[in-house]
């Protein structure tokens, strides 16, 4: 309690620290580990740096418009809540606290498919929000997690691509003697019926035809790199991609994923809205991420480390921290909406060059 005190996060990254200081290490592990030597999970991060951006000068905006639209839904700010799984790790409230937050903010909250709280419970708080689905090796607990979410009201599904099997995460194997059962106790499907049935490796391309007979819901398939896995997803009909490596926590050394998102917008120009997550801390982060085309960004760890400090408040502090940079940065940009943060706010690092 003391520690918790103690401590008065200033920004996104002072929020890790002030949850780590407060979790027992076995938790706080779950929640930052990636896999193997990390390649990727720090990749994620440096690629921020290589680019800069290019402010404007004296262009009186007095005001700042961070509104934007995802899938035809107006959100606050170009940040939503990426699915994560058991929340209840972190705060005994978990999802039910997450999608309070994400509510009160005016943005999307995203319903993992392996949750702590059941469908039916984060529906009653929750403002507007997504369901993420894996592909379970038992297709009928995705039907049914499906129906359930449509039934509900989740407004768009979130199919993540990304999870053949399990990536290695070799600080959690170590705790793992130490792990909570609820690490792996998911609300949404009947107890028992989960052990071993979420990574399917046998899922492919085709599988999509048949999610699509069970929900009029649009589809956004989550955990593209490739710019051909791009353009494949909006051929197969999704309404939206994420580029996304899983936050680290799948391929080691897969690319970074702000270093794969010029060549999947340039690919698919038009076709679909292009969101991306993996490592956004800054305003200045998520200003280049939307710089080289994405609609909006999502947030996984940040919130996390929210969501154990102060439950709800916590989450909608990361939230409002986050949105408060991205206004100033903007301003400071001489941006005053989300069309004017496009490619000419932003430069590969080093010397300006061809502008001059
Ligand atoms: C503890 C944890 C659990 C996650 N569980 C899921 C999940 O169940 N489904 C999914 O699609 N992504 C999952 N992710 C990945 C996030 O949705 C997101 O891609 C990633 O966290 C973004 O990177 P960031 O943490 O650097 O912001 C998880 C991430 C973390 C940290």
């Amino acid at each position: 309690m003391l520690e918790r005190e103690r401590i008065q996060p200033v920004n996104l990254l002072e929020y890790e620290e002030a949850a780590r200081a407060m979790l027992p290490p076995e938790i706080f592990d779950i929640v930052a580990s990636g896999a193997e030597d990390l390649v990727t999970l720090r990749a994620n991060r440096a690629a921020f740096d290589q680019w800069r951006l290019l402010p404007r000068m004296w262009r009186g905006h007095t005001r700042v418009d961070l509104t934007t639209t995802v899938v035809g839904q107006e959100i606050a700010m170009p940040i939503m809540l990426a699915p994560v799984s058991t929340q209840r790790l972190l705060h005994d409230q978990g999802e039910l606290a997450s999608a309070a937050a994400a509510r009160r903010a005016g943005t999307i909250f995203t319903l993992g498919a392996c949750a702590s709280t059941t469908i039916e419970d984060v529906a009653a708080v929750a403002g507007p929000w997504w369901f993420q689905l894996y592909l379970f090796r038992d297709r009928e607990i995705s039907r049914d997690m499906v129906q359930r979410a449509a039934a509900r009201g989740a407004s768009a599904l979130v199919i993540t691509i990304d999870s053949p099997t399990l990536g290695r995460h070799e600080a959690v194997e170590r705790n793992r003697v130490n792990w909570p059962e609820s690490a792996t106790t998911f609300a949404n499907v009947v107890p028992g019926a989960m052990a071993g049935a979420v990574h399917d490796p046998a899922q492919n391309w085709n599988d999509l035809e048949w999610v699509a007979t069970l929900t009029s819901l649009p589809i956004i398939l989550k955990g593209v790199l490739d710019p051909d896995d791009a353009r494949i997803a909006f051929d197969f009909g999704a309404r939206a991609i994420v580029v996304s490596n899983h936050g680290g926590r799948q391929l080691d050394s897969a690319i970074a994923s702000l270093d794969a998102l010029p060549a999947v917008v340039e690919a698919t120009a038009g076709r679909g809205e292009v969101l991306i997550d993996g490592g956004f801390r800054r305003g200045t982060d998520v200003l280049k991420a939307l710089a080289l085309g994405a609609r909006a960004v999502m947030l996984g760890r940040p919130f996390l480390w929210g969501l154990a400090v102060g439950g709800e408040d916590g989450v909608l502090s990361v939230l409002e921290m986050l949105r408060d940079e991205v206004a100033r940065d903007m301003m400071l940009g001489g941006r005053g909406s989300m069309t004017e943060v496009d490619r000419s706010f932003i430069v590969p690092t080093g010397p300006l060059g061809s502008r001059i």
